[in-house]
């Protein structure tokens, strides 16, 4: 007799959340769609930096990516079996508008109205991010995000969407992580557009939350029907050791990852300390600027992955700290996402907050149709867990989203990272749903009969 031994299954969570609590999934258009020339579309700065030799580990780029542009309807079909509330996707901007001004697409909206269409006859609520990085090349040709004159294009691209989907729409992202784009993309420069200089970085983030500020106040002035926020990519900052220029240096990191965001969000300044690090290479500010930037928000998204370790000599490495990690090299730290929300909630008066995005990579091996990533599921249960916990200390918490629905395009990775919770075979495109998106399926499937169970109750009372 042959004695097979099935691992038991990861336990769900057992932290309760509310009935209305959004549970979702999350992809971007330039690491799924593909077509990068396709119906009119415009070039990004992301088709332009994967020409760069070097910029992308495996040389690749995104012109077939996951072809989800070709492959929609199978995509939705895929979204509806997980049972899910909410789908977070992106627009591309060039996609819609080539040149990031003027003339419109109409092949690129029709791509939209059938996602944003089919997302609702499936009962989904669709979450629209209008900005996940892949800018119209046509405006970096004039300076792009550096450029003060990017901020109205951004506002005159998020009226115009809201002209179009906004009666459909749940809520709308104006900006996925202002971090990265400002300081991967134009301080060390390893994402598109590939700058480099600091000076730049800052006058990027500062305009990023200006164009934030601003689309918020002309698209409510328009009428807008979807709630309104931004997504930041935050991490508690813990100093290496308990020397005092450990602590040092993690403070003055949490100024540049997250005071850096959230005081002007919902304090109207930058912090102090961290303008007088910067010195001469701090933003140009204008009257009204900051006032604009702290406009109140609907709904705030975060992204999280891991915490961030400071060293003041620049010493510390994740492979040493006995976490384990992920395929990232990025330590597996559920606790600090439970702190973090608990001190964004203290620190500031924040709105509903979801995470928009959370996930792990790790090596899958494809065995038949099957993908057993244990290790995913178990980042994403014990995740799902601290939200819970969060919750259960008095944060908002509104939703959670997986990233990614999608093994995808990780930008400088290349695909040799996946992220997904469905497996995407590049040579075929055939979709596989791992081990954790059976798991993530199945818990939700147990939420569900938990908000059911309690209607009944409130029905019976
Ligand atoms: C985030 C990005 C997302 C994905 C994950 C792994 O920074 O928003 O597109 O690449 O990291």
């Amino acid at each position: 007799m042959k004695l097979i031994m099935t691992p038991p299954p990861v336990p769900h969570p057992t932290q309760s959340f509310p009935d209305n609590f959004v549970w979702g999934v999350a992809t971007s258009s330039f690491q799924i769609e593909g077509a990068p020339a396709e119906d009119g579309k415009g070039p990004s700065i992301w088709d332009t930096f994967c020409q760069q030799p070097g910029a992308i580990a495996d040389a690749s780029n995104g012109d077939v990516a996951c072809d989800h542009y070709h492959r929609l309807e199978q995509d939705l079909n895929l979204i509806a079996a997980l049972g899910v509330d909410a789908y977070r996707f992106s627009v591309s901007w060039p996609r819609v508008q080539p040149l990031g001004h003027g003339e419109w697409n109409p092949k690129g909206l029709d791509f939209y109205q059938r996602l944003v269409d089919g997302l609702i006859a499936r009962g989904i609520k669709p979450y629209l991010t209008l900005n996940h990085w892949d800018l119209p090349q046509a405006l970096q040709d004039r300076g792009g995000w550096t450029d003060r004159d990017t901020v109205h294009r951004f506002t005159d691209y998020a009226l115009g969407m809201d002209r179009v989907l906004g009666d459909r729409i749940a809520a709308v992202t104006t900006h996925n992580e202002p971090w990265v784009m400002a300081v991967l993309g134009h301080e060390s420069g390893i994402f598109a557009p590939g700058q480099k200089s600091r000076a730049a970085a800052n006058q990027v983030a500062h305009h990023l939350l200006l164009s934030h500020g601003l689309a918020l106040q002309a698209l409510r002035a328009q009428g807008s029907r979807s709630r309104l926020g931004i997504v930041l990519n935050l991490s508690p900052v813990q100093p290496a050791t308990d020397s005092a220029a450990d602590h040092a240096q993690a403070r003055l990191e949490d100024g540049k990852l997250l005071r850096w965001y959230m005081d002007p969000l919902f304090k109207a300044s930058y912090p102090q300390d961290v303008l007088d690090y910067l010195g001469a290479d701090a933003p140009q500010v204008q009257d009204g600027d900051m006032a604009a930037i702290a406009t109140p928000m609907d709904f705030m998204g975060i992204n999280y992955y891991s915490r961030s370790v400071a060293s003041a000599d620049g010493s510390w490495r994740a492979e040493t700290s006995g976490l384990p990690l992920t395929d990232m090299g990025w330590e597996i730290y559920p606790r600090g996402l439970s702190d973090l929300l608990v001190r964004m909630h203290r620190d500031y008066p924040v709105p509903p907050l979801y995470v928009t995005e959370n996930g792990g990579a790790f090596r899958d091996a494809l065995e038949g149709d099957r993908v057993h990533d244990r290790d995913r599921t178990e980042y994403i249960a014990a995740h799902i867990a601290a939200v819970g916990d969060a919750l259960a200390q008095g944060v908002p918490m509104e939703g959670y989203m997986v990233w990614s629905l999608l093994d995808n395009f990780e930008w400088a990775s290349g695909y040799a990272k996946r992220f997904g919770i469905v497996h995407v075979d590049y040579d075929t495109q055939r979709r596989t749903p791992k081990d954790s998106a059976l798991w993530y399926a199945e818990f939700l499937r147990a939420q569900q009969a938990a908000r059911a169970d309690a209607g009944h109750l409130l029905v019976g009372a």
